[in-house]
């Protein structure tokens, strides 16, 4: 029913709020039992590529662009790794105001790319990374009077609080592990707001333990050190410099969770056991999340029999170069019987 009319009691709109609505959110939580049994935790994942432009982004969009529509925007500005501008470019599309989406040149998934143009946004390729790109988004939101909708917009921040408030209702309380993959860190900060908010509404008990990981080529959060140049397959999470990295450290330091990286390979090998041992096609930076689990488990530090929700931030079908890259090629032949019998043996 889209979150404003799900969770609009909780949701700061009002009658003047123009009603926005995608139907994004209500995203399916999958148990995931063939790769928890071997993990030896009870496996769920909370599927974000079932919204409407493939990500969690739309969550937060949705509220960052009525607020936008209700102060009298008449455009909208991103910065983005590919996600942001897929999911900022459909909700300008559906509501008709023009958006304008900066995006680090030759680093973005072709099906994002490829969304943001058909949805008709203006694409601006910006000869630098995403750190830099949202300086230039900032400066631009300023100059022009354009409503930005990066997670700096608190809207956004806000209604991605809805994710958790789902997972809660989902389970009837909230997992022992929430583990999640870490960029900018507005998402792993919202969820820690979210699940604090439905415990103070008396919904759940316990809070989860917050697990971010991270790139190891990009990987400040977790290494604690500054990150100039990020680099990782998992483009989504290319970034040095998050903006939420204060409130990211306290939701990871007040649950008593960590952070982490993984390398590229831990990702795509991540990213092939979901598709092909639970029928799940996630893009490589939701995948950090199990190659995390994984990297706990050999270490001995995984909670035996422990409830673990991985968010799977974005659909596998945005970045179709990586998956293909690391599959096998189809099996070829003429077009006989004989042949395909050859092939089926
Ligand atoms: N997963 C995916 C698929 C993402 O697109 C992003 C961020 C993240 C995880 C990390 O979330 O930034 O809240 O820590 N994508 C942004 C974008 C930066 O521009 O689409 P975060």
């Amino acid at each position: 029913m889209g979150v404003l009319k799900r969770y609009g009691t909780y949701l700061p709109i009002s009658e003047k709020t123009p009603k926005v609505n995608l139907e994004e959110g209500s995203t399916p939580l999958v148990r995931l039992d063939r790769i928890g049994d071997e993990l030896g935790i009870e496996l769920w994942a909370k599927l974000e590529g079932c919204n409407p432009s493939g990500s969690f982004k739309d969550r937060g969009m949705v509220l960052a662009v009525a607020k936008a529509l209700e102060d009298g925007a008449k455009a909208l500005v991103c910065a983005s790794t590919g996600n942001t501008s897929a999911s900022a470019a459909a909700y300008a599309a559906h509501v008709g105001v023009p958006c304008y989406v900066l995006l680090p040149s030759g680093k973005v998934a072709l099906g994002k790319l490829a969304q943001a143009l058909i949805y008709g946004a203006r694409v601006i390729a910006v000869d630098g990374n995403f750190d830099r790109a949202l300086e230039l988004a900032r400066q631009a939101s300023e100059a022009k009077g354009l409503a930005m909708v990066n997670s700096v917009n608190p809207y956004r921040i806000i209604s991605q609080k809805t994710g958790a408030w789902e997972i809660c209702e989902s389970l009837g309380r909230a997992p022992d592990l929430h583990v999640i993959p870490v960029g900018n860190a507005g998402n792993i900060s919202a969820y820690w707001a979210g699940y604090k908010d439905f415990k103070s509404r008396g919904g759940i008990k316990d809070l989860p333990k917050m697990i971010g990981i991270q790139a190891e080529g990009a990987a400040p959060l977790a290494t604690g050190k500054p990150c100039p140049n990020p680099e990782t397959i998992a483009t989504a999470i290319r970034i040095g410099n998050p903006v939420s990295a204060k409130t990211a450290i306290s939701a990871v330091a007040e649950s008593g969770g960590l952070f982490d990286t993984v390398t590229d390979d831990e990702i795509l090998k991540a990213q092939k056991n979901l598709a092909s041992r639970a029928g799940v096609f996630a893009e490589p930076a939701s995948c950090a999340t199990l190659a995390g689990l994984v990297k706990l488990a050999q270490a001995k530090k995984l909670p035996q029999g422990a409830k673990a929700v991985i968010v799977l931030t974005g659909n596998g079908l945005k970045d179709p170069d990586t998956a293909i890259a690391q599959a096998e090629t189809p099996v070829k032949i003429g077009d006989t019987f004989e042949e395909l019998l050859e092939a089926l043996s």
